[in-house]
């Protein structure tokens, strides 16, 4: 999960990392109201995406009046391609110099890694390509962690200027502890700023955090869920417990058993090169357990998937034998009634499969089609799309 600046700042105060964390506002009137309170402020598009001052989305406002201006214009902006919700209403500070620093997972070399740069003002990836040695990246093992005298070589290495060093010195190992402590995959501040009068400070901050810890390490971390920012579809899928994952393609895809669903988008993938270059529209996993109502669950996501033009349910029996598989296509049929109205190609096979069969090639479904092999039932899921995206 990414958190958003106000979030990311919330765990930075948390560990002790130099913040100010002003106030969130969602409309004008909090902006006026959080601007009387705090004097001179900046304006700040909270989404999901770096570049926001870029695109307009922070503006300085010296009065009240400038504020509510700034996050009317603000507020429904698009950034990235994501609408902007919320605002933060930050004090205004006084920037000297700008740096750059983060902390995150190099997997290739199953370490951490810090990146640190005191020639801000610029984009990073802009000073990594015009000035690549001004961009320090030191190894860190995990083992060791960032102690004192770990920071302080970073610090050194990074240049950081004698005036603010022993600060940094202080917020690296903060930082480090809301890597570490917080079971997070990125903590990037950018900028690090230095303000007049030499105090060091975080004016922006983004933390990536690791769902696979979060949900039984960090309860609290379930508090950062933004309802109205998250995907509806894949919000409506974690509701039900499916593991599902949104892609853009056009090929709805249902299959029980996570090695399945992923060969089974490659196999589509590969269809669709054929049929008008379609491509999966999601993976959803349904599991060993795939009775009606999970069926029923991962059809009703799926469908509800405006981008999705053809389904393509493969399923190999194990536990959970064909025919209970098949009669749970049959149940969610009844259960979505009208709501089913995109084509279903079904691929069942190992235990119990002519029974399956059967049961499917009884209920005799308009919207229903039986394919016996995987690479067969791919090109007809992927034909099916193409013909309904055509006529559409
Ligand atoms: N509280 C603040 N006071 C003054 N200037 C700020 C403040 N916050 C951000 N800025 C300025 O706006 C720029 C962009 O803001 P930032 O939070 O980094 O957003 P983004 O990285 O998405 O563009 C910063 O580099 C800084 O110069
Ligand atoms: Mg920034």
């Amino acid at each position: 999960m990414d958190l958003m600046e106000y979030q990311a700042k919330e765990l930075f105060a948390k560990h002790g990392v130099h913040v100010t964390l002003g106030i969130v506002a969602t409309t004008p009137a909090e902006a006026r109201a959080a601007a009387e309170e705090l004097g001179v402020v900046v304006v700040k598009a909270q989404v999901k995406a770096g570049g926001r001052g870029k695109a307009g989305g922070v503006k300085l406002a010296k009065t009240p009046d400038e504020a509510e201006q700034h996050a009317e214009a603000i507020l429904g902006m698009q950034i990235k391609g994501l609408t902007v919700n919320r605002v933060l209403i930050a004090p205004a500070a006084s920037i000297e110099e700008e740096y750059y620093f983060s902390f995150l997972l190099d997997r290739s070399n199953r370490q951490y890694l810090c990146i640190a740069s005191v020639e801000g003002g610029v984009e990073i990836e802009e000073v990594a390509k015009t000035n690549p040695d001004a961009v320090k990246q030191i190894a860190i093992d995990p083992g060791a962690g960032v102690d004192e005298a770990k920071a302080r070589e970073i610090a050194t290495e990074a240049k950081f200027p004698e005036p603010v060093f022993e600060q940094a010195v202080t917020m690296i190992q903060a930082l480090y502890k809301v890597y570490v402590e917080e079971d997070a995959t990125l903590v990037e501040v950018n900028p690090l700023a230095r303000l007049s009068g030499d105090v060091l400070e975080a004016l922006d901050g983004k933390v990536s955090l690791d769902d696979n810890a979060s949900e039984f390490r960090h309860p609290d971390h379930e508090a950062f869920v933004i309802r109205d920012e998250e995907d509806p579809l894949e919000a409506k899928a974690k509701d039900k417990g499916l593991n599902y994952v949104k892609l853009d393609g056009q090929v709805g895809i249902i299959g029980n058993g996570a090695g399945l669903v992923m060969s089974t988008l490659d196999v589509v993938a590969y269809a669709g090169e054929a049929h008008g270059g379609v491509k999966p529209a999601n993976f959803l996993d349904i599991g060993g357990g795939a009775n009606a109502q999970v069926m029923a669950d991962g059809l009703d996501v799926i469908l509800h998937d405006p981008q999705v033009k053809s389904v393509f349910v493969n399923v190999f029996g194990g536990i959970t034998a064909c025919d209970e598989v098949a009669n749970g296509i049959k149940g969610a049929l009844e259960i979505l009634g009208d709501e089913a109205t995109k084509p279903l190609v079904v691929r069942l096979d190992g235990n119990n499969v002519a029974e399956g069969r059967r049961i499917l090639d009884e209920l005799n479904h308009p919207l229903v089609t039986q394919v016996d092999t995987m690479d067969g039932a791919a090109d007809k899921a992927a034909e099916l799309a193409n013909l309904n995206q055509q006529s559409a």
